[in-house]
């Protein structure tokens, strides 16, 4: 039975302090573990946690202040932590490969060092896989480049970026949707004085909305078609799961259709759909049927030139949305329902907000947000590529391809020069949210035509609808290496649907 809609409270995921100060430098712990956790009321559902809850800890991180995040991996698979939006190092990205083992997983190396780069992964998931030629994941058992740890790693991010809400989750090759699915996600912020002298709804008037579907079982364990439940070795859903697992019950911070009780004054929500692979479109409507006003002030990458106001807003997985609603507007003792046009059943409702109480409200939405937005224009780039995103197949199995080609992190599939200026075409046959490591984007036009009102401001996921061809442009600044694009569909992710990116 589905538990009642709007009854258990909205949770707050907890902000994780520093263990450290020094040196200008925040450091973090973070222990990845088998936790239980209360998700349904009265049902302790096991999950893989980062610090023990779901969502994990939020991490907030203040511009111009380099943070550590060391990470333990607890859990009985290898693991690897990407920092959604991130304009990190290489080393500090997660790419797939640089796993963290736990504890007695075998060594395909044999080495003893803590770090070390491995000559070849054979082995890395168990050589059972290795004799299955339906695995997905065969190519990515060579990787002569990946730095691969034991227990633990330290990811450090400069934090030089525009403040905006960001998203650590796993990134393991082949297997990065059940391990989300399980509960390997938390959100993270960036901020400056520059937004907080706006005087934007602040405190408990801003609120993480960290939206995602999932399922359960009669006794509240979590519910995933994985081919291998122990995700050890064989990667990959059951056949009728290739387009994406979507989930019965939409959890919002972790606890399902929560109620939150507001006063009748702006607030500022800060909304990110990490459902693997289940789109939304809210509305947010009163008891008596009218639609509030969804106010955007910013995007995956920060605030907007200008507000722009939404009656109704799709968001695709990965992709964020900072958003104004001035409950203000509704009496006293009035429901507002964040509602989801594109449910069905109890999958249209998202959760809650009561307005319990009149209140004075001193914050407001200026006219103008940021004045350091690029604007690219399509003479700036250097170079046009093309990107499709289709089906296909790959080691004789159903997969997701990128330009023809299945995931293989031996390859390089662009080179990019530092400082460039490119205008990618993203091609799709079905939905596919694409999301680039390191840079933010700007859409240039959807089928030919300017973009929609939502693709407003700097991105790093763009949802590019079926049938559909979207182009963006960037400057690929930031760091040299190996960078990833890819969908994130996160199940059309783990079955083939990325490629590698080499700025040079
Ligand atoms: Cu949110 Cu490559 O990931
Ligand atoms: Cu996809």
């Amino acid at each position: 039975p589905l538990p009642p809609a709007y009854r258990a409270p909205l949770p707050l995921p907890s902000v994780l302090k520093p263990v450290s100060t020094a040196g200008g430098v925040n450091r973090y712990q973070v222990t990845q573990s088998e936790t239980k956790v209360e998700i349904l009321p009265g049902v302790r559902t096991p999950m893989w946690t980062y610090g023990g809850t779901f969502p994990g800890p939020t991490i907030e991180a203040r511009r111009g202040r380099p943070i550590t995040i060391t990470h333990r991996n607890e859990l009985p698979v290898p693991t690897v932590v990407h920092l959604h939006g991130g304009r990190n190092t290489p080393n500090s990205d997660g790419y797939p490969t640089d796993l963290v083992l736990p504890d007695g997983w075998p060594d395909p190396t044999g080495g003893t060092s803590a770090t070390h780069r491995m000559p070849g992964m054979p082995g890395m998931n168990g050589m059972d896989s290795m004799a299955d030629p339906s695995m997905t994941g065969m190519a990515g058992m060579r990787d002569p480049r990946a730095v691969v740890t034991r227990l633990t790693r330290d990811y450090t991010f400069p934090t030089e970026q525009r403040p905006t809400m960001l998203w650590y989750h796993d990134h393991r090759m082949d297997f990065t949707a059940p391990a989300i699915w399980r509960g390997l996600a938390g959100l993270h912020f960036v901020r400056d004085h520059a937004e907080e002298t706006l005087g934007l709804p602040a405190g408990p008037r801003e609120l993480p909305l960290m939206i995602a579907d999932r399922a359960f079982d009669g006794s509240g364990n979590l519910q995933y078609p994985a081919r291998d439940p122990t995700l050890r070795d064989r990667p990959g859903v059951r056949e009728s799961f290739l387009a994406g697992v979507l989930g019965d019950v939409i959890l919002v911070n972790g606890a399902p259709w929560p109620l939150h009780e507001v006063d009748a004054a702006r607030y500022r929500l800060r909304i990110l759909n990490a459902s693997n692979a289940r789109h939304y479109e809210l509305e947010a409507v009163t008891d008596d049927g009218r639609r509030l006003d969804l106010v955007q002030i910013g995007a995956d990458q920060g605030l907007l030139a200008a507000p722009v106001t939404h009656r109704t807003l799709p968001i695709a997985p990965a992709e964020r949305y900072d958003l104004i609603v001035d409950f203000a507007q509704v009496p006293v003792g009035g429901l507002v329902r964040l509602r989801n046009r594109l449910g069905s059943g109890r999958t249209r409702d998202v959760m809650a907000f009561r307005v319990v109480r009149k209140a004075a409200d001193g914050s407001h939405i200026p006219p103008v947000l940021a004045r350091d937005l690029p604007s690219l224009r399509r003479s700036d780039a250097v170079r046009v590529r093309e990107f499709a995103f289709r089906a296909g197949h790959m080691h004789g199995r159903h997969g997701w391809l990128v330009g023809g080609r299945p995931f293989d992190p031996a390859r390089t599939d662009v080179t990019v020069r530092l400082g460039d200026i490119e205008v990618w075409r993203l091609i799709a046959d079905v939905h596919h949210p694409v999301h680039l490591h390191l840079v933010g984007f700007q859409v240039l036009s959807r089928g030919g035509r300017q973009p929609l009102a939502h693709d407003a401001g700097l991105k790093d996921t763009i949802s590019l609808r079926p049938g559909e061809s979207a182009e963006i442009i960037t400057r690929f600044d930031g760091y040299r290496g190996r960078y990833l694009f890819h969908c994130h569909n996160a199940e059309h992710e783990d079955m083939g649907m990325m490629a590698n990116l080499e700025i040079s």
